[in-house]
């Protein structure tokens, strides 16, 4: 099996005013051991994140954004660029969120613009899918998955994806507290990696870490750590207090 370091992240949406987000820095930056050997993300929202990656600059911790835009400049009122994420301090961004999809109309082609802006700024995307209740319902899970992979990472090549994060997130158990089952889980996520590996090459499907979201708590991260092919997690609600996301980072 491919040696992929885990990576936990945080999104914290629409929580935490910069001096929320800064205290909540610092209590993660002191419960998360500096030398432990999973990677650690959070997402802030955009007002936090340059004081948020001040406050981690000599922290292992990376910082993210939850969205961004595709242009780099010009008359876009009210976006923000790959390149401005980047001046900040962040090293990630994530993409194409289900609650970007559902409420503010992000589509593959967009989610695939956005990841070929992400990548020639340097971030690290971590792009977002996953099937709603009805889908699922109608039996169009690994359909729906697999447009969403090849129309999102539509026209890059192995290299350019190196460094790219898929997350499965079934929209139906974002904080609702139903958490997919872990033969659900590990089922898409072997379908996943397949479909990366017949659509794009194999030693890239093998590398690339496949999160899972959706409920994930303290309580259930390791037997979802424990599947062959999660690599991590997003985490939402249980990512906005200091003991349950250190306790999920510290899943072993
Ligand atoms: P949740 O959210 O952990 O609150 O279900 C996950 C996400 O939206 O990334």
């Amino acid at each position: 099996m491919a040696n992929r370091t885990p990576l936990i992240a945080g999104n914290w949406k629409l929580h935490k005013d910069c001096a929320e987000s800064i205290a909540f820095a610092e209590a993660l930056n002191k419960a998360i051991p500096a030398d432990i050997d999973v990677d650690v993300m959070v997402a802030p929202t955009f007002t936090a994140l340059y004081p948020v990656c001040e406050c981690l600059k000599t922290s292992p911790i990376a910082v993210a954004a939850q969205d961004m835009f595709w242009e780099t400049k010009g008359a876009w009122t009210g976006e923000i660029s790959a390149e401005m994420i980047r001046s900040c301090g962040c090293t990630h961004v994530i993409i194409g969120h289900s609650e970007r999809r559902q409420f503010f109309g992000e589509t593959d082609e967009t989610v695939n613009a956005k990841l070929k802006a992400a990548l020639s700024a340097g971030l690290i995307p971590v792009i977002c899918i996953g099937e709603t209740d009805e889908e699922r319902k109608a039996e169009k899970t690994f359909e729906v998955l697999e447009t969403q992979v090849k129309m999102g990472l539509k026209g890059l090549s192995a290299a350019e994806l190196s460094s790219a994060v898929l997350a499965y997130e079934p929209v139906w158990a974002i904080g609702t507290g139903n958490t997919a089952t872990p033969e659900m889980v590990q089922e898409v996520h072997a379908f996943l990696r397949k479909v990366v590996a017949d659509g794009f090459q194999k030693e890239l499907a093998n590398a690339m870490r496949i999160l899972y979201g959706g409920s994930v708590k303290s309580g259930n991260i390791a037997e979802l750590m424990a599947l062959e092919d999660v690599d991590g997690a997003l985490v939402g609600g249980a990512s906005l207090e200091t003991e349950s996301f250190s306790g999920i980072v510290r899943y072993k």
